[in-house]
């Protein structure tokens, strides 16, 4: 691609336990926050709720019932000044290689500005930026319409995902999210995990003819997809009575050449600069297009525009994204609150806290900060969830009067979708209900029957689960984790941890098969003579 992405703006990010914010923070905590009591600060302020909710694009964001006072959110926002949050935001925006390690700019954010033939949506834009607009566009157009013959192709009554990660989780979160509206007449399955249950079940009952394959690889590469790949092209190979393989399987990835060596002539691609947790907008959303169609997907590419425009141009303190990476770096590093837990009270939501796992716990579970130091401080912490009301049958125990306080994230619809009588109003009424009772709690002389209450949550609020409210929320979570990133110091785009268990995994596995444990430990050593072969 022509032109040079922007140098890395690092040189004017300030780490945040360098700044006079977080030592202002830590007084502010040890004098008023680790004591804080939301009911207390209600009953003193009757503009909290007002004062603690905003709307943003698609999203209106109770966070009233949270820990934080005026005081609090005054530092937190000298926090992110202080560290250089604007500068860098909009250097990100700009391209700039905000992901060191990788030499990296994260330009997610153009996949889904539709508009991007012209350059004054971007108005620092640089000739790299221009380029990359103007292959964005013809590659949406080139994938959507592709989407939309597939579509029209009665003989293609199955889609076969595969995918693992980004190239997984993103499209299958949506597809489900958005089924009310989904092509009827198209079954899309996915399958991204290497146990053959995963892929057998779903081979099982298809027919060649009718069945279409996406393999979805960034780097075309990884080892999942590929054993998954191979195995679909030997099934179809093997049933498919000579029907041409490059009319069945098609390849979303940034690696061309590997998919036309797999034997694969129709391929989308997408770039360097779109990481793998962010590529969902990309043609790994093909699935999704298929599902939904081009002008529901261009919907979703719109919504997360709106976030995208919000992020960028509202102030800080009615940021959103902004308001709520702040909110967790509160919570983490000064209340020091372990996990967070995200309950939709959505069906369509259902895979949303697996997507969000990897997009918050790969983006910033580091240890080190972009200069490689070893940070003084913890960043990520575990997010975890299940649709409502099955967490409550499961869990919400535990966040009600365990001894751990974890912030729940309540998504709740205005509207419901396809719907039986009854079910939304108990839906809603069942998540305010949860947040009610975490906040108030109720006293009782029965320790079993004592509720603590004081226990923080957001709600967060769509009008309809549709693909633009969607793409917004999603791209909100984007941005939320880009900012404690930031704020952090880390890399928010890189993901070097998962290196070392693909490498060992390469190593053990032919030893499953030989026996060999020559230079093993000792314990996997052991489970290597349990579990291979030649048991
Ligand atoms: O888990 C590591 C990772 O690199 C993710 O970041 C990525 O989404 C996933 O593997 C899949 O990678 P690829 O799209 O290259 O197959």
């Amino acid at each position: 691609m022509a032109g040079q992405p922007a140098p890395s703006p690092v040189a004017a990010r300030v780490r945040c336990d360098h700044t006079r914010a977080w030592a202002a923070l830590h007084a502010h905590y040890a004098r008023s926050g680790q004591a804080f009591d939301v009911r207390d600060a209600f009953a003193a302020d009757p503009g909290r709720h007002a004062a603690f909710s905003q709307e943003a694009p698609h999203v209106f964001a109770d966070l009233s019932r949270h820990r934080v006072d005026a005081a609090t959110e005054a530092l937190l926002m000298d926090l992110a000044r202080e560290c250089g949050l604007p500068a860098w935001r909009d250097a990100m925006f700009a391209g700039a290689l905000v992901n060191t390690t990788e030499q990296r700019a994260a330009l997610h954010h153009l996949l889904r500005n539709v508009a991007s033939a012209s350059v004054d949506i971007v108005p620092s834009a640089t000739e790299f930026i221009v380029n990359a607009q103007q292959e964005v566009a013809a590659t949406r157009r080139a994938m959507l319409a592709y989407a939309e013959a597939v579509r029209a192709d009665e003989r293609i009554t199955d889609v076969v995902g595969i995918g693992i990660g980004g190239s997984g989780l993103g499209p299958a979160m949506v597809v489900a999210a958005l089924e009310d509206i989904a092509a009827p007449a198209k079954r899309i399955h996915f399958v991204s995990n290497v146990d053959g249950m995963a892929l057998g079940s779903v081979l099982h009952g298809l027919r060649p003819r009718n069945t279409l394959f996406l393999i979805a690889s960034k780097t075309f590469t990884t080892a999942e997809t590929m054993v998954n790949a191979h195995a679909a092209r030997d099934w179809f190979v093997a049933q498919g009575g000579g029907l041409p393989i490059d009319r069945h399987f098609v390849g979303l990835t940034t690696h061309l050449e590997a998919a036309r060596a797999f034997g694969i002539a129709t391929t989308f691609g997408f770039w360097d600069w779109v990481g793998g947790r962010f590529s969902l907008w990309s043609a790994i959303g093909l699935p999704i297009a298929i599902a939904i169609g081009a002008d529901a997907f261009g919907a979703l590419l719109a919504g997360a525009h709106a976030m995208d425009e919000h992020f960028r141009h509202a102030p800080l303190e009615r940021n959103l994204p902004v308001r709520l990476g702040l909110l967790d770096v509160w919570y983490r590093n000064f209340h020091g609150f372990t996990s967070r837990c995200i309950a939709p009270y959505s069906h369509g939501l259902r895979r949303l806290p697996a997507y969000l796992q990897q997009l918050e716990m790969e983006s910033n579970g580091k240890g080190v900060d972009w200069q490689g130091r070893a940070l003084p401080y913890a960043t990520a912490p575990v997010v975890w969830g299940e649709a409502g009301t099955n967490g409550q049958h499961a869990f919400f125990q535990m966040i009600h009067q365990g001894h751990d306080v974890i912030p729940v994230e309540f998504i709740v619809l205005r509207r419901g979708g396809r719907d039986l009588p009854g079910h939304h109003p108990r839906l809603v009424a069942n998540a305010l209900a949860q947040a009610q009772a975490l906040m108030l709690g109720r006293a009782s002389a029965d320790g079993h029957r004592h509720f603590s209450g004081n226990r923080p949550s957001s709600v967060l609020v769509l009008e309809q689960l549709d693909a633009a409210s969607l793409g917004a929320l999603i791209a909100l979570y984007e941005h939320r984790v880009a900012v404690s990133g930031m704020v952090w110091g880390i890399n928010s785009f890189d993901q070097w941890g998962v290196e070392l268990g693909k490498q060992l995994a390469a190593n053990i596995e032919p030893r499953l098969a030989t026996g060999d444990t020559t230079g093993l430990d000792a314990s996997t050593a052991a489970l290597v003579r349990r579990l291979g072969r030649k048991v």
